[in-house]
């Protein structure tokens, strides 16, 4: 099974998200994310055995962590994967410890996960044709409160929260959980 962590925008964020991937996807000529998709990785874990997801649900045990601020201000691409985003142009302290934070104790869990620095960003349209040359854009904002464990189904192109941590909840022994795994 395919997992990442991630944090999802509020509806007012994800409806302006929305609508700039719209224009992104008219400006490099790709396809727009759908508005429930939309979403912040902090860790992509691959493909995994089912059995490691009992594993994954352990890594945001004893991260410290309050809701924050997530700041999206800036667009650009990346010519390899061909998307276009919307990203921080300087990740908050509090988005940054939380993803280094995950990333160690996914690392300490036995996952192996991508050596290339961090780059936060919200992937807004897929298949891009021309390159979106990065450049400061109207903020777009939103209070992150719950970090997602979520699955990827390729075959389905959907995504499924398998469970959720509340931030103010994260701190030192075990974490109690929105939703578990069905
Ligand atoms: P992307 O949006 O930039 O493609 C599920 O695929 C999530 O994990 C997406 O947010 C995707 O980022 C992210 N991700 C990070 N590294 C990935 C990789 N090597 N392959 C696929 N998805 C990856």
């Amino acid at each position: 099974m395919r997992l990442f962590f991630a944090l999802w925008p509020d509806e007012p964020a994800a409806e302006k998200l929305a609508a700039l991937a719209a224009e992104l996807a008219v400006l490099a000529g790709g396809r727009p994310v759908p508005r429930q998709k939309i979403h912040l990785t902090l860790a992509f874990l691959g493909d995994v055995e089912e059995s490691a997801l009992a594993t994954a649900m352990r890594a945001p045990d004893a991260l410290e962590a309050t809701p924050f601020e997530v700041v999206l201000d800036q667009v650009g691409s990346f010519r390899g994967a061909r998307v276009a985003w919307a990203g921080c142009a300087e990740p908050s302290p509090a988005l940054a410890g939380l993803q280094a934070g995950l990333a160690q104790r996914l690392h300490a869990l036995g996952f192996a996960l991508d050596d290339r620095p961090y780059a936060a960003h919200v992937t807004l349209a897929r298949k891009v044709r021309r390159a979106v040359g990065r450049r400061p854009a109207e903020p777009i904002a939103w209070r992150a409160t719950e970090l997602a464990l979520v699955r990827s189904e390729l075959g389905k192109g959907s995504y499924t929260t398998l469970a959720g941590w509340k931030l103010g909840w994260l701190g030192p022994g075990p974490s109690p959980r929105l939703r578990r795994p069905g």
